[in-house]
């Protein structure tokens, strides 16, 4: 497929932001182009995690890529925290009246594209922006290579959606950026096995030697990870290995609960960061997703926080263009910037309440545990935490 020299908004990255905002923008009524410097088979098989909010499951019915969802999604109401040898239960339904689904980004992204490219509206793969241009004029344009030539493409807008790497952000000069970032000193290994989940729920657990979470990606494939030290290679690590310290991670003092063991298919290893960028916009350029801001995987944020942006975006976009009101537009950054900033606590608090930290004092722990115990005996508690893990109604933030 080639792609007009000419669009309203050109949408730099094909990951599920991207393709999430060409859907709702298409709504809309407004055109876009989508560039992806990475060939499709990649795109569709990068693992991440894998918890929809109800705002994010609302947005793939909108734009109509919620039928495999409906079919093979798995809703839960709740999930477990364990710690010291014990469980206590998050009923997200009953505590907040909304539940979540389970159903991974890969898949999301898969039918995302299929209904791109079902409606021959252009989306090209492997195409390599190389530089946007004119963002503080009214035409700004986006220059990338494809195909083995090079190809202009002018827009009324652009979005920059390419992730944290990506090349959009170059665009805003750097004087103008603050840039908020913590590292954490651990790492998650994470694997697939061909094996039953253990439990119906997602398990997070603080054990003596780390962090172990147990989650799934149907009733036959298990996900799960644990807490690692950074700079772990995946290799290192023999199967049995991993199995005996989730096992050992997971264990409650009754000895009531037993990880069953599979074939491992997967292993890999991803590393922990927040990071935020403000402002979201510059001129004619917004950024969207992991563009502007990244959590730790703990909590699953990335791609509810994605589509939240996006979701803000299309709403001012449409405006924008339907009206020339520029309100909304104007009140992007600061709009999706007060979201990302909720979950970047949630995602933080979740991880130092649950990871041991290996550089860490006893105080650090005594809080953790405390924090933990707390959840266990608050109603109170159990709702705030619920009612962050399953996703604050946009603008209720
Ligand atoms: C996952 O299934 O990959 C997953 C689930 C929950 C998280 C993080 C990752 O908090």
């Amino acid at each position: 497929m080639s792609a007009p020299a000419r669009t309203q908004v050109a949408i730099v990255g094909g990951g599920p932001a991207g393709l999430m905002l060409a859907h709702l923008l298409r709504l809309r009524g407004v055109d876009s182009v989508v560039l992806e410097a990475r060939p499709r088979e990649r795109v569709e098989t990068r693992q991440r995690a894998g918890i929809l909010e109800h705002g994010t499951v609302d947005a793939l019915r909108e734009v109509g890529a919620d039928a495999r969802m409906d079919e093979l999604g798995l809703p839960h109401d709740g999930f477990e925290l364990r710690f010291s040898g014990r469980s206590v239960r998050v009923d997200m339904q009953a505590l907040t009246g909304h539940n979540v689904m389970i159903w991974a980004q890969t898949e999301v992204t898969k039918d995302l594209i299929a209904l791109r490219l079902d409606q021959g509206e252009p989306l090209l793969f492997e195409a390599e922006v190389l530089e946007v241009s004119d963002v503080e004029t009214d035409s700004p344009s986006v220059r990338y290579r494809h195909g083995g030539t090079e190809h202009v493409l002018h827009a009324d807008v652009v979005v920059g959606a390419d992730g944290s790497y990506g090349p959009a952000r170059r665009a805003i000069p750097e004087h103008l950026v603050r840039r908020f970032e913590r590292v954490y000193p651990y790492s998650w290994l994470g694997i697939l096995a061909d094996v039953a989940p253990s439990s119906h729920e997602l398990i997070y657990a603080r054990g003596r030697t780390g962090f172990a979470l147990a989650s799934m990606r149907s009733p036959t494939v298990t996900r799960a990870y644990i807490q690692v030290p950074n700079g772990t290679d995946a290799a290192d690590w023999a199967d049995d290995a991993i199995w005996d310290e989730l096992s050992a991670r997971f264990a409650l003092d009754d000895g009531s609960f037993t990880l069953a063991r599979g074939p491992i298919t997967d292993k890999s290893v991803t590393p922990m960061r927040s990071m935020v960028c403000e402002p979201m916009r510059h001129g004619r350029l917004f950024l969207a997703g992991d563009a502007a801001h990244i959590v730790p995987p703990t909590g699953a944020k990335g791609l509810n926080l994605a589509v939240a942006d996006v979701r803000v975006l299309a709403e001012a976009l449409g405006e924008w263009f339907a009206t020339k009101d520029e309100r909304l537009v104007d009140a992007y950054s600061d709009t999706a910037l007060r979201r990302v900033w909720r979950a970047s606590h949630f995602s933080w608090t979740m991880t130092t309440m649950l990871h041991v930290d290996p550089d860490g004092d006893p105080f650090d722990e005594q809080l953790a545990l405390s924090h933990l115990r707390h959840i266990g005996t608050s109603e109170s508690a159990r709702r705030a935490l619920a009612e962050n893990y399953r996703g604050l109604a946009l603008g209720a933030v």
